[in-house]
């Protein structure tokens, strides 16, 4: 390759390089001078709309065609196929009976490991302890002061599926608040395999 940097924009011996060479200064002339005509008051009947002088030339044309953004309009659908890339999750609430065959759908990704159980305990005994106890019998300190919760254990929790379970500590259910803020990501899978494991134990 010779001295001269390719596609670099500036003066050479031969006049002015790639890409003002191949700028249309013609078209651009025609269509300020359009611009501007059509701006004076008294011009404004006499000339045609820069709107439809605009789209003869040929550039312009696509842009004269394309699809219009109206921004107080309500926002575009997105293309088919399209894969939320922050991961966004369907809102569920046990609480809501049209969420619940979604809700009992959901299956469980993370597998009843002992590390699974190691980092559920933990999360259990930040977040859940102070109400449900050190084995979700619902005998934690905080009831003292407040209502006693039902236990983790008994037969009516033991039937719930683990999507109900996931989907309760997301969003809460009644008076218990919603963990989901708190509790993150594969966090809230080990907590459900915690409490399997606590219903296990009984
Ligand atoms: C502030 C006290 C409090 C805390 C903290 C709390 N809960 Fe609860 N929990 C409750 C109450 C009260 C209920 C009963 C709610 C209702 O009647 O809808 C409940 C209900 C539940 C149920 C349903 C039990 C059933 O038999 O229906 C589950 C499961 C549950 N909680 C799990 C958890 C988990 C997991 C955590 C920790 C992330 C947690 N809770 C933290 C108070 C709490």
């Amino acid at each position: 390759m010779g001295k001269r940097e390719k596609g670099k924009v500036g003066l050479t011996p031969h006049g002015l390089a790639f890409p003002f060479s191949l700028f249309p200064f013609p078209l651009v002339l025609m269509a300020l001078s359009l611009a501007t005509i059509s701006c004076s008051r008294e011009a404004w009947h006499r000339f045609p709309s820069p709107d439809d002088a605009v789209k003869l030339i040929p550039w312009f044309a696509t842009m004269h065609r394309g699809p219009a953004l109206q921004p107080y309009d309500h926002s575009r659908p997105p293309v088919p196929g399209t894969v939320p890339i922050t991961g966004v999750e369907r809102e569920f609430h046990v609480d809501n009976d049209a969420d619940l065959p979604a809700i009992n759908r959901t299956r469980n990704p993370v597998p009843r490991t002992s590390e699974s159980l190691d980092r559920g305990k933990e999360v259990f005994g930040i977040y859940c302890y102070p109400c449900h106890g050190p084995t979700g019998q619902g005998d934690g300190p905080v009831t003292e002061k407040f209502i006693q919760p039902p236990s983790l254990t008994a037969a009516q929790a033991k039937g719930y599926t683990d999507g109900y379970f996931y989907a309760l500590i997301r969003y809460g259910r009644g008076i218990m608040p919603m963990y989901g803020d708190k509790v993150r990501g594969a966090d809230r899978w080990h907590l459900v395999n915690y409490i399997r494991s606590l219903q296990a134990a009984q």
